[in-house]
């Protein structure tokens, strides 16, 4: 089965290291991986041209090509994102505006993957409540099944605390808690229901 996994941030850092931490745990597991990260990306925002409803492609050419066929060929998806004013990086919004591509192309072609949450903030309590939530909404919206890590500190996804330092992010024990027990249910439901 294969696992594409966003990095939402605009550099390589907390938010890469902890999404490939758990790629590689999948990787190990069996699962094939890729990560695409938005570093040093052209991800144009949506320009609601509608072009795309009518061409079953949208109209900018940019880096979003690869996130489309990533998209398409996996059987589960990671939404990692850095917490950015309370919410969503603004790369993944726009990532996550413009794959209404794709649903102009098929209407059903995201639906019944399996989707994960990965939020990291600079503060303990920075958003990472409201950038699940998010990510969630845009997997109902999308057919995509969320998962949650169950009701012990990872109820919406795996939640870290970066304090902006990668040295802090590798001792978040329960950042790393909260991923385990969410992969573990990803994990569940792709060997279950794909
Ligand atoms: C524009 C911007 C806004 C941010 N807003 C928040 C915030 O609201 N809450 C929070 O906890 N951290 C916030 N941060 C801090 C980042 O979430 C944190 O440093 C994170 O570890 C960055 O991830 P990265 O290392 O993968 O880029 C913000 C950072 C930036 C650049």
């Amino acid at each position: 089965m294969k696992i594409f996994g966003i990095c939402a941030s605009p550099r390589n850092n907390t938010t890469e290291h902890v999404l490939s931490k758990a790629l590689g745990h999948l990787e190990d597991n069996g699962f094939e991986c890729e990560m695409f990260t938005c570093q040093a990306k052209d991800i144009k925002p949506c320009m609601h041209c509608d072009y795309c409803l009518e061409n079953k492609k949208c109209i900018i050419d940019d880096d979003m090509g690869d996130v489309y066929r990533g998209l398409q060929e996996a059987d589960g998806i990671i939404l990692a994102t850095p917490i950015q004013s309370g919410g969503i990086s603004s790369n993944l919004s726009a990532i996550m505006d413009r794959t209404r591509a794709l649903e102009a192309i098929d209407y059903n072609l995201l639906r019944g993957k399996i989707g994960m949450s990965i939020a990291v903030g600079g503060d303990r309590t920075g958003g990472q409540d409201f950038a699940h939530l998010k990510n969630i909404t845009y997997f109902m919206i999308h057919g995509i099944i969320p998962v949650s890590g169950g009701p012990f500190g990872s109820n919406l996804g795996a939640s870290f605390w970066s304090d902006d330092s990668l040295d802090n992010i590798k001792n978040d024990d329960y950042g790393w808690s909260s991923l385990n027990r969410t992969l573990a249910e990803f994990e569940n439901f792709l060997n279950k229901y794909i």
